[in-house]
């Protein structure tokens, strides 16, 4: 929205339903008593989807013994409230867990404020620091961060502190405008470490207990609201979560964690068996909008005190629509209890368009029980290619003629999906949304939050060396199975293709979820079928949950095929190989595992097998910071050592490297991706 005024801000605010803060046009000293308290708002305070006027406020303050009380919020020019531009009234209720949300308007865009609350005894929360967006025609370059990942409970989370530590000595114009958090904010499942002290090399931290929790395996899961709210309080507990929400404004998107590890729609998985779980849906609603500052529609309307859930219960259900939704009332009431997928314009430059990946999906097919007869011991992780791209086309696979059954070298196995929906994560609301969205864009940079990554994981076991192994039973590549939008062949070529029919430039994607730095093109195929990007892609790093390389370093132990994935060296150290089977192929793997000679391995390279990759680090930590101006963008990966305790020092302890990769603007043309390593090694990546 480009011209604002009070009117036309009052009535998108009412429609919102806000508890608004509205500046005045001349600035003036606070006239609160506020003495700073921070126990009394354990949770600290937060900001979130700035826009160029206005930007939501977040605080908790827990009290006992009465269902309701006021707080003052401040929003103010300067730390210390010399000038103060909005001064407002906020309930803060029992029934929100004493959370409280403020949409503070009228403000000026591009602009640092400063905010806190107060309570009626005059004591007062910490100060906030956040920015508001610039204007939709402001050239300003923008930068922000991304992150994806934070686990308090098995690490630390150093890769804010560093974050912090960077921002407060960056030069103006150079500071970041905000953080897109791409989900895991929470992890629901908790370990306590008198039962599980430690997981892999990591300590298991104490967190607290999950009250009502349910025993999965080693975990603690939530069953209830109150379960939710726990596991939000013990990650914004931890003192780097929560300066890092005081120093920026957050834009949040959620990933799977938010609700259940194995959950989608209203429907959780445990043990391979699918439950309903309608009412956990609308628990994981309300807490994640109680907990996290943000413009999400929730479908009691707009009021900002409370959530209102609508009553569901979990029934059973029996069929899926034509989308592969849950054909059920209560699926559809506990889903569409809060709508998160949105889009944010942050200056001429910048368009952020979210989507929500786990509230329309269908259920994932390989990870069904269905899918374990294609389990090849021989081969972990890999599943054929060919194999998921008939599981993912259901009934529509080749021109709507699916084959009966999937061969497997000499076995047949029943394709369980011949007579199904083709596979969505988005559903069809979301993605007509998507693509209009991307159409309607007038920004430089048409920025697609697919928060799990879409770039294709892949390598050649049909190059394998005679006599390693079982002969590779697959036609020729091997996926590394479903899970994220890598897999989601028919969808991702349907959006790429839009992109490229509709002439779209400056088309780029930034994920999280797998726990690993990636950069490349986005392409809906790889050879042998045409390469051909419409974009460039980046995932992040986790800011702290442990990634593939740590988990292979404790698994496949004895596995003929452990050198595709782990170098174990002499002197006790491991590589992770697995990130030149990715890149470079299964030969230049085994050579680095051989060998050691990084050279030897590259000269193996199979170029057919990752040409839409510049780099993948499976063992990798820490942020991304995009960097987005007229003429190029530019993502800079901050990768930090395995963050197992917290960092002793104020920069958030060392660097692991810094790489940087740039695309200048392309127009009807293909991109290309400059790397260019800043700092530290990360030669098994590149
Ligand atoms: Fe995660």
């Amino acid at each position: 929205m480009t011209k604002w005024d009070r009117r036309n801000f009052l009535a998108s605010a009412a429609a919102m339903g806000a508890t608004l803060a509205w500046a005045r046009p001349v600035p003036a000293a606070s006239r609160i008593t506020w003495r700073e308290a921070r126990t009394l708002y354990p949770e600290g305070v937060a900001s979130g989807d700035p826009d160029p006027h206005s930007v939501m406020l977040w605080t908790r303050r827990p009290f006992s013994g009465r269902p309701r009380a006021e707080l003052t919020a401040e929003i103010a020019l300067d730390p210390d409230f010399r000038r103060v531009v909005a001064t407002m009234q906020v309930p803060v209720l029992a029934e929100s867990d004493w959370t409280c949300r403020v949409l503070a308007a009228g403000l000026q865009p591009a602009t640092v404020y400063w905010y806190r609350f107060t309570d009626e005894a005059g004591h007062g929360s910490r100060v906030g620091r956040t920015l508001t967006a610039p204007l939709d025609d402001d050239p300003r370059t923008v930068r922000f961060a991304f992150v994806s990942c934070q686990s308090v409970n098995e690490g630390a989370q150093n890769a804010y502190r560093r974050m912090i530590w960077e921002d407060e000595r960056a030069p103006d114009g150079r500071q970041l405008g905000f953080v897109l958090h791409l989900g895991d904010f929470i992890y629901e499942v908790v370990e306590y470490p008198d039962e599980v002290p430690h997981r892999y090399d990591r300590t298991v931290f104490d967190i607290g207990r999950v009250p009502d929790a349910r025993k999965v395996d080693n975990f603690h899961v939530p069953t209830t609201l109150d379960g939710y709210r726990m596991v939000y309080r013990a990650h914004i507990d931890d003192p780097d979560v929560q300066d890092a929400r005081a120093r920026w404004p957050f834009i949040c998107i959620g990933d799977n964690h938010e609700f259940s590890w194995q959950g989608w729609q209203s429907f959780i998985k445990y043990d391979g068996k699918a439950e309903p779980a309608q009412a956990l849906r609308v628990a994981a609603n309300q807490a994640w909008w109680e907990y996290i500052p943000s413009r999400v529609r929730k479908a009691s309307g707009p009021g900002l005190d409370r959530f209102a859930p609508p009553a569901v219960i979990d029934a059973p259900v029996p069929t899926l629509d034509a989308d592969g939704f849950g054909d059920e009332a209560n699926n559809r009431l506990a889903v569409g209890s809060m709508t998160a997928y949105r889009a944010a314009r942050y200056g001429r430059h910048v368009d952020l368009i979210m989507t929500d990946f786990h509230s329309y999906t269908m259920e994932d097919p390989t990870s069904r029980p269905e899918a374990n007869a294609f389990d090849l011991p021989d081969f972990p992780f890999f599943m054929p290619q060919e194999t998921l791209e008939i599981l993912d086309g259901g009934r529509n696979y080749d021109g709507n003629r699916p084959p009966d059954t999937i061969a497997l070298g000499e076995k047949r196995i029943p394709n369980f999906r011949k007579d199904e929906p083709v596979y969505t994560m988005l559903g069809r609301t979301q993605k007509a949304w998507l693509k209009e969205r991307l159409t309607a864009s007038t920004a430089t940079w048409k920025i697609w939050t697919p928060t799990n990554g879409p770039l294709d994981m892949r390598t050649d076991p049909q190059n394998l060396p005679a006599g390693l192994t079982t002969p590779w039973p697959g036609k020729s590549y091997a996926t590394f199975g479903g899970g994220d939008f890598s897999a989601a062949f028919t969808e991702r070529a349907d959006i790429y293709d839009h992109v490229r029919a509709a002439g779209i430039d400056g088309f780029v994607t930034v994920s999280g979820d797998r726990h690993s730095f990636w950069a490349g093109y986005a392409a809906k195929a790889l050879p042998p079928r045409t390469f051909d990007p419409v974009g460039v892609s980046f995932i992040v790093g986790s800011i702290s949950a442990p990634g593939l390389a740590e988990a292979l370093e404790h698994g496949l132990k004895g596995h003929r095929l452990r050198p595709l994935f782990v170098a174990d060296r002499a002197d006790g150290t491991k590589e992770a190989t697995v990130n030149l089977l990715i890149r470079h192929g299964v030969r230049s793997a085994l050579e680095y595992a051989r060998t050691g000679d990084i050279d030897r391995a590259r000269a193996l390279t199979n170029r057919d097998v990752a040409p839409h990759l510049a780099f993948v680090d499976m063992g990798g930590h820490g942020y991304a910071v995009v960097t987005a101006g007229a003429d190029a963008i530019e993502t800079e990966f901050v990768c930090v050592p395995r963050p197992v305790a917290r960092a002793t020092t104020p920069d958030g302890g060392p660097i692991r490297y810094r790489v940087v990769h740039r695309a200048a603007l392309w127009s009807g043309g293909k991109p290309t991706l400059e790397q260019r390593m800043l700092e530290g090694d990360a030669r098994l990546s590149v």
